[in-house]
């Protein structure tokens, strides 16, 4: 059995390719080198087909997507091209190789954000129950539009696990500039997020891909999981999360606390503020996360130290 992971280089890529090691499946890890999300749809199309048809995997786990969310406000089409228009012709050429496809269809995984789904409120999408879009910024409307497409439009074995504050040792991202910063951090101590660790948002993809593989189960887009990290007491600020990473990498680099009107106006760039939502798993998630353990955002940041 097969799982083609896209975007493998990532750090949510890379970990699932790590996690999916231990597991007896054959894991294919697909690059930019594949294809660009930023090329020409038609030739994304024929190269994912292609891919496919190479591969037949029964899962396919998408971890690629421009993530770069400041970059995204100053080159809106940037955003755009890659995680609308790119991703759409990855579904095309994904369901053009799953409709000719004579065994059981594969089963398209794809991942998301809390820049899409950051509402408070649950709204009900046939038969299930799911969040609310609210797209907060540019980076958020460019996953949204893929997002609903592949919900409303492709009629394809498909599920989304949407997460929050991704990080890892790998990568340009938040923990690693703690981590590394040579000089006094400043952070707001007024916009909040659930830290998430890559290594829980890789078990809980493998949970799913295991359920599936092991059940034979055929999914009809499937709406939204949500994979993130428990709050514990309440969701941390951005400053107490750096906080709490230089606690436990023992580093003593100077932190500053400021407002998110300041921090705007200083860089420039305005980013729109997240609430923070807590994970909620319906039925048939706990059908396949069953024995789950939910770490808090402080157990996380203590994984990713340790690992
Ligand atoms: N980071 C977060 O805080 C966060 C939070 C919530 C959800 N997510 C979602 O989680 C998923 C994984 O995020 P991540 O943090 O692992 O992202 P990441 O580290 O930035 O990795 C993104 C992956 O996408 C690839 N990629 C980027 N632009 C591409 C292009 N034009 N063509 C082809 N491949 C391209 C990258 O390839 P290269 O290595 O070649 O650049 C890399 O493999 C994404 O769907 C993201 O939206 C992330």
């Amino acid at each position: 059995m097969r799982v083609l992971v896209l975007g493998s280089t990532g750090q949510l890529g890379r970990e699932v390719v790590k996690q999916g090691k231990d597991r007896p499946y054959k894991i294919i890890k697909a690059t930019r080198r594949d294809f660009d999300l930023l090329e020409d749809p038609e030739v994304i199309e024929e190269k994912m087909y292609e891919l496919m048809q190479y591969t037949h995997p029964r899962v396919v786990v998408n971890c690629a997507a421009h993530t770069d969310v400041r970059g995204s406000e100053e080159h809106p089409d940037k955003a755009y091209q890659a995680n609308m228009d790119g991703m759409r012709a990855v579904a095309v050429g994904f369901k053009r190789y799953a409709m000719l496809s004579s065994s059981l269809s594969p089963i398209f995984m794809h991942t998301s954000t809390d820049y899409v789904y950051n509402s408070l409120i649950d709204v009900h999408i046939g038969e299930k129950t799911c969040m609310a879009e609210n797209p907060l910024n540019v980076y958020g409307r460019s996953k949204l539009m893929f997002d609903s497409y592949l919900r409303c439009f492709m009629n394809m074995e498909s599920m989304v696990i949407r997460t929050s504050g991704l990080f890892s040792k790998h990568g340009n991202n938040i923990y690693n500039k703690i981590v590394h910063a040579d000089k006094q951090l400043t952070f707001v101590g007024d916009g909040y997020n659930i830290p998430t660790s890559t290594m829980f948002v890789a078990r809980v993809i493998w949970l799913f891909v295991d359920h599936y593989i092991k059940n034979n189960i055929q999914i009809v887009s499937y709406p939204l999981v949500h994979a993130v990290a428990s709050m514990g007491d309440a969701a941390p600020s951005w400053y107490e999360f750096a906080e709490e990473v230089l606690k436990v990498a023992g580093l003593s680099t100077p932190l500053l606390k400021t407002t998110h009107a300041e921090m705007c106006a200083k860089t420039g760039v305005k980013v729109s503020q997240r609430s923070v939502v807590a994970h909620s798993f319906d039925d048939v998630c706990h059908t396949a996360t069953e024995g789950l353990i939910v770490p808090t955002w402080k157990e996380c940041i203590k994984e990713v130290f340790n690992s």
